[in-house]
């Protein structure tokens, strides 16, 4: 049986799960901050949201919500300055923060400048823990968090056979990847697990057989984001390419 907090969405191809992704990304702010006064989300980074994000960006998207109720988190980072074409900020900033009103002191990077790595995350878990209302187990409580999926079946910077997979003690660390010979900053499931929502977007024929495994009912699981098993729902945003091995009676 597929994970009942799972939602599953799809569409012809990424340009059409763009669309549906950014009509449910302004669906969750206008709930959050008609509920709350506020919407705590935090972004992934990759190439598969940049759609998203231009769409977001467009007046007649950018005009549904009151921006200055926004607050804005990455939910990893490739610890790279943020004018460095890797950075997920940057990347962010392009496409969508440069082009909508929201306040300066809205916006949340994972700091890049400290000597280590390790630094960047503590900080970071401390200003996200000033602003984000946190669970009991002081946890926070993100209205929304995006994630994408790589063709490993990592998701954020948690990636297979890492030290982060077993963090169950802070909501952002810094870790180590062995096979990008980089280090990354990221938020750890504690985190990502005590989201409101969840969305992931999966675009294209490479992640196809990885997600047949993960959408399967009963699968075991082999890939960090079967791990993401949030208090919310997880929606799945995926292109008919990505979706192509799904066996349609398992879900
Ligand atoms: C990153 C992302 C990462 C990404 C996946 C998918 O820093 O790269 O946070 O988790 O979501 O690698 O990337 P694509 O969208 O480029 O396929």
């Amino acid at each position: 049986m597929l994970d009942p907090r799972y939602i599953l969405h799809t569409d012809a191809d990424l340009a059409a799960l763009s669309q549906s992704a950014a009509l449910y990304w302004l669906e969750q702010a206008q709930q959050a901050i008609e509920q709350r006064g506020v919407f705590h989300v935090a972004l992934t980074g990759g190439s598969t949201p940049q759609p998203l994000y231009r769409l977001l960006a467009r007046p007649d998207m950018t005009e549904r919500i009151d921006w200055s109720c926004v607050h804005i988190f990455i939910g990893d980072e490739r610890y790279v300055a943020h004018d460095h074409p890797d950075s997920n900020f940057g990347m962010a900033r392009d496409c969508l923060l440069d082009h909508v009103s929201i306040p300066e002191g809205n916006i949340h990077p994972i700091p890049t400048h400290y000597e280590h790595a390790c630094e960047a995350a503590e900080q970071y878990a401390n200003l996200i823990n000033a602003i984000v209302p946190l669970s009991g187990g002081q946890a926070p409580i993100f209205d929304l968090i995006m994630l994408g999926m790589g063709d490993d079946g990592h998701t954020a910077s948690l990636f297979p056979g890492t030290d982060i997979l077993r963090c169950d003690d802070k909501s952002v660390a810094a870790v180590y990847v062995e096979k990008l010979a980089s280090w990354r900053v990221s938020m750890t499931y504690p985190c990502l697990n005590q989201a409101r929502q969840i969305m992931v977007m999966v675009s294209g024929g490479s992640k196809a057989a990885i997600l047949a495994h993960i959408l399967q009912k009963d699968s075991e699981t082999l890939y960090p984001i079967q791990a993401v098993l949030p208090t919310g729902e997880v929606h799945w945003f995926i292109d008919h390419a990505a979706a192509s091995q799904l066996d349609q009676s398992s879900f």
